[in-house]
C-alpha cells in the first residue's frame, strides 16, 4: 500500500496499468490496495484509463506521507509505520536488535500497552495523538544519556514551536508543555554496557487532538491542536521535530550552546519547585541543569541540590509547571 502512495502523492495521475508494472501486481491488487487507501481516509478519483489522482490526504502518518517534503540528511532516513503496535519502544529495541540504522523512525497511529516513566502506562488512543520512537547509535559512554534525554527535548520543543506556532517550552527533565499543560513525554531507553552505548530508543507521545487527553489526564493534559486554536496535521509535526532534532545533535557538539539553548527553552529554571525523592521532599528554586542533566536546585536555606531525573519528580507550586 505504501508504495502505491507513494505514487500517488509523486504524480498527478497515475494509470492502473502503470501502478501494475511499476509494482509488479495485477491490476485488480491495485485496485484493492487503492480501496484499503480509500478506506484509510485518501480520498483517490478514478478517472477511467488515465487512471487514479489524489484528490486529498487525510491526517496520516504513514511512511510516503511523513516522507513528503523530509529534507533530513540521517533523521527519519527510514521509517517503520504501523497501524497499532503494543508499545513503539518496544517494537524499536527489537528492530535495533535486529540492526536498524540510526535515525530509524518507528511511528504508530495507535499502543495498545503505551509505556510511561516510572512504570506508567501512556495512554494511547488510535489517530489522536503521534507515538513515535527513534533509534539512535550514539558514539557516547552511557553517562552522557541524560544529555541525550535533553537533546530530544529540546528538538521536540523547537519542533512544535516552529511547526505549530505555538510557544513549547521544557518542564525538567524531559515534559514539554504548552500554555501550563503538558502536551508531550519521552521515554529513553538504552541498551549498553559498562564503557559504551549500543543503541538508544527515544519515544515520544505528544497530545495532538482533543481525544489524546482522556479524563484521567485532563487536569495537567492539553492537546496541541486545542491550545492553537487549529487541527493540525501530525505528519507535519513528526517532520518539525526530525529537521530539529538533527540541528540540536550538531549543536551537541558545542557543549555550552547546547546548554544555552536547552536553558532557553526550559520551564522550569527559575522557578519554585517541589522537588519529590524517595526520601521526602524539599522546596526550591531551579537555577541550572548540570552537563550531565541534574537540576540545580537551591532549597530554603541557601543549600544547593542536584537532584537526577531518575530518583526524583519536579512540580511547580502554582500548577503542573
Ligand atoms: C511519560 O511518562 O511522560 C513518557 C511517555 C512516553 C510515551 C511514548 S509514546 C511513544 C513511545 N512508546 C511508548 O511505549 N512510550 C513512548
Amino acid at each position: 500500500m505504501e508504495r502505491i502512495l507513494t505514487q500517488l502523492l509523486k504524480n498527478d495521475t497515475v494509470s492502473g496499468q502503470a501502478l501494475s508494472e511499476k509494482l509488479g501486481v495485477t491490476r485488480a491488487a491495485v485496485w484493492k490496495q487503492i480501496e484499503q487507501l480509500r478506506q484509510q481516509g485518501f480520498v483517490i478519483e478514478s478517472l477511467g484509463r488515465q487512471g487514479y489522482r489524489l484528490v486529498e490526504c487525510p491526517d496520516s502518518l504513514m511512511a510516503p506521507v511523513v516522507r513528503q517534503g523530509l529534507d533530513t540528511s540521517w533523521a527519519g532516513r527510514e521509517i517503520v509505520y504501523l497501524r497499532s503496535v503494543d508499545s513503539t519502544n518496544r517494537y524499536a529495541r527489537q528492530l535495533a536488535q535486529e540492526g536498524a540504522a540510526h535515525g530509524t523512525l518507528v511511528l504508530a497511529d495507535e499502543q495498545t500497552a503505551g509505556r510511561g516513566r516510572r512504570g506508567r502506562g501512556w495512554i494511547s488512543p488510535a489517530g489522536e495523538s503521534i507515538y513515535m520512537t527513534l533509534i539512535l547509535r550514539p558514539q557516547a559512554h552511557p553517562s552522557q544519556v541524560a544529555q541525550l534525554s535533553l537533546a530530544t527535548a529540546l528538538a521536540v520543543a523547537q519542533g512544535i514551536t516552529r511547526s505549530c506556532g505555538v510557544e513549547a517550552r521544557i518542564k525538567w527533565p524531559n515534559d514539554i508543555v504548552c500554555q501550563g499543560r503538558k502536551v508531550c513525554g519521552m521515554l529513553l531507553e538504552m541498551n549498553a554496557d559498562e564503557q559504551s552505548v549500543h543503541d538508544v530508543v527515544a519515544g515520544i507521545g505528544i497530545n495532538v487532538h482533543p481525544g489524546a487527553v482522556s479524563e484521567e489526564i485532563a487536569e495537567t493534559a492539553g492537546a496541541l491542536d486545542v491550545l492553537c486554536g487549529r487541527t493540525l496535521r501530525r505528519a507535519e509535526i513528526v517532520r518539525g521535530f526530525l529537521r530539529a532534532f538533527e540541528e540540536v545533535d550538531a549543536l551537541m557538539a558545542d557543549g555550552e550552546a547546547f546548554m544555552r539553548a536547552y536553558c532557553e527553552h526550559s520551564a522550569t529554571l527559575g522557578r519554585r519547585v517541589q522537588v519529590i525523592g524517595l526520601n521526602g521532599s524539599f522546596i526550591g528554586t531551579a537555577l541550572g541543569v548540570t552537563g550531565s542533566g541534574a537540576l540545580i536546585v537551591e532549597d530554603e536555606q541557601g543549600k544547593r541540590h542536584e537532584v537526577l531525573a531518575a530518583d526524583v519528580s519536579v512540580r511547580g507550586l502554582m500548577g503542573y509547571v
